[in-house]
């Protein structure tokens, strides 16, 4: 049988071989676009490659890109468990041309890597192109002599790739895989081309548009976007149906029955997918720097962390699950992913911990879920204000509430979670109010609430694109911050360490458009969670709203990280020299120092 991972190198050898620069799968976590969530498709770390933005020493390249579908604008994560097709995490494998070939080749490659190199039966396969694309339907027919019927023009969108609301777009056409008339489906563009029998499996974008705020422009020049499921294309070649069946993904489901001692294949089918789908997403974002939280991304993944770890709940287990199946994961995909590896110790330790802690409040939640909801027929919802102490009390994230009860064919009132919700935080509103706090600080309380926490990103990144969610000149929100003003800024996520735990925040440069340069020479934490940059505009206008470059002082952060580090090995040693009631009571850690406040009942000797 082929393998996931010969599939992977055989198409990055093929495009290797073809001029293609093989470059590794960037992160989940875009470090190029704020407005992204995660990496959902293959072309999104060369977003600015097509654009112009970005130049690079090649204009073909090709990469197997890890993608995370959950949270933001693509999110498959209800789905996931129920259907053959759908994950949170899979891999698209890409070529790229940026301003190199156009259709002909594009469609040429294609064609013969599917045919010759993976030797799939042309008979199997079928096309589609963009009504009006005449170019790529005569390509295709040149090519690879379809005849006319299995060229099929679509009109719709579906035929019309963009990255999102704004980037690069263009006309794609798609091939597709013909499962055979033992399976139910029509093909695509027929009243039930929803079926299973014919399967997207490449995508081919025929990039040459922007589309920005302003309108649609021309892309400087016509490029190559495509996309291929690996997944899916794996089920194909193993002759399989259900993605869940290929290689990788039945291992991890394995590896999940060995460890709940149930059937793989028996009532809980569901609950071993789930878990295999969120082990490869929760791990994968881990590796790339994302820990669970309440806020942002670090609240999608814990989101996907407690989906799964309800289902191995639900299939008896009295232990932790999850971080059992790290090592099986690691034996699938290491090697191809690096990272994984490296990262093998936090994300055993991370799943652990808080499968541990979210067990603890498990049994309770569900025991409340049970007795709200047993009076509620099928069909039927379960109010908003139960969803919400749920969420509220046991850590419950609603869309998990959400899947608990679909099982059973009942709902949430959503629109009664959210006043529930709007109800709490009224009341943390008039708390304060009344807590006698300066009203400078009032303007902290009313951007939190309005922005919720900063996404922090300094644990994998010391550079990364922002938006600038909010500015504050002399204790007031404003639109815009001219040069020579001092400045608070606000940006929806940031490299910049705020000071906490005793380290000092991070200094550096915030940069934009138009030569904006802002100063940072502190930065601060409000809330709990609201970074603020504190600085001074040096030349351009800052805008709230704006795309900016956060880079923080590089060697400044190095000799802060030294001296953090100097403060554990100092804790050790004076617990071996003076022993084990010594405890750490404060520190600060600073570029130039360090200062460590012990617990000692006596002086220490000068010896
Ligand atoms: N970017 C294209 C897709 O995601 C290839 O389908």
């Amino acid at each position: 049988m082929v393998t996931s991972n010969d599939i992977r190198a055989t198409f990055l050898n093929y495009f290797g071989r073809n001029g293609h620069q093989i470059v590794p799968s960037a992160p989940l976590v875009p470090r190029n676009d704020p407005t992204l969530m995660f990496t959902a498709a293959g072309m999104v770390p060369f977003k600015n490659v097509f654009t112009g933005q970005e130049k690079r020493p090649y204009t073909r390249a090709t990469s197997s890109q890890k993608c995370v579908r959950a949270g933001g604008k693509h999110n498959d994560l209800d789905n996931v468990g129920y259907t053959a097709r759908h994950h949170t995490f899979f891999e698209m494998l890409g070529n790229f041309s940026f301003g190199d070939y156009f259709k002909e080749q594009a469609i040429l490659h294609a064609w013969t890597l599917l045919t010759k190199d993976f030797a799939l039966p042309k008979e199997k396969l079928l096309i589609t192109v963009y009504h009006t694309d005449d170019d790529a339907a005569n390509l295709w027919k040149k090519i690879a002599g379809l005849p006319d019927e299995k060229i099929i023009r679509i009109a719709t969108d579906d035929n019309f790739w963009r990255m999102g609301d704004t980037g690069p777009c263009g006309p794609c056409s798609e091939i597709f895989y013909d499962h055979g008339p033992s399976i139910a489906g029509g093909p695509p563009g027929s009243p039930d081309e929803d079926g299973d029998r014919f399967i997207e499996i490449w995508n081919l974008v025929f990039m040459q548009y922007e589309e920005s705020a302003n309108g649609r422009t021309d892309l400087p020049r016509p490029s190559i976007d495509t996309g291929m499921g690996l997944e899916r294309f794996a089920a194909i070649l193993q002759g399989k149906h259900d993605n869940y069946d290929t290689d990788t993904l039945r291992a991890l489901i394995l590896a999940s029955a060995e460890e709940t001692g149930q059937d793989p294949d028996g009532s809980f089918k569901t609950s071993h997918r789930v878990v295999a789908d969120h082990l490869r997403a929760a791990s994968f974002l881990m590796a790339d720097g994302v820990l669970p939280s309440n806020e942002g991304r670090g609240y999608v993944l814990r989101r996907i962390m407690r989906r799964a770890m309800r289902h191995a709940h639900m299939m008896g287990a009295k232990e932790p699950l999850m971080y059992r199946l790290v090592p099986a994961l690691t034996r699938q995909m290491g090697q191809a992913f690096p990272e994984l590896n490296q990262a093998e110790a936090l994300i055993t330790e991370t799943l652990q911990l808080e499968e541990n802690r979210f067990r603890a409040m498990l049994d309770r939640g569900i025991t409340l879920l049970k007795d709200e909801s047993a009076n509620i027929a099928s069909g039927g919802a379960l109010p908003g204000a139960v969803a919400f102490k749920l969420y509220d009390t046991y850590g419950f994230p609603l869309d998990l509430t959400q899947d608990a009860l679909r099982e059973e064919g009942k709902s949430v009132d959503v629109a009664g979670f959210n006043t529930a919700m709007a109800e709490q935080k009224a009341r943390a509103r008039a708390a304060w109010a009344g807590s006698g706090e300066a009203a400078t600080e009032t303007v902290w309380f009313e951007l939190n609430e309005q922005l919720g926490s900063t996404e922090f990103l300094g644990y994998s990144t010391e550079t990364a694109e922002g938006a600038i969610t909010a500015l504050v000149v002399d204790g007031k929100p404003t639109t815009e911050a001219l040069p020579g003003q001092n400045v608070f800024v606000i940006l929806n996520q940031t490299p910049f360490y705020a000071e906490s735990g005793g380290q000092v925040g991070d200094t550096g440069f915030i940069t934009g458009p138009d030569n904006l340069r802002i100063r940072v020479t502190d930065t601060q934490k409000k809330l709990g969670g609201l970074f603020v940059h504190i600085g001074v505009v040096e030349a351009g206008t800052a805008r709230v709203g704006q795309a900016v470059v956060a880079e923080l002082d590089h060697d400044r952060r190095g000799k802060i990280r030294a001296h953090h580090s100097a403060t554990h090995l100092l804790h050790e040693a004076l617990r071996r020299a003076l022993g084990a009631h010594v405890t750490q009571k404060g520190s600060l850690n600073a570029p130039d120092r360090l200062r460590f406040d012990i617990s000692q009942p006596r002086p220490v000797t000068t010896e």
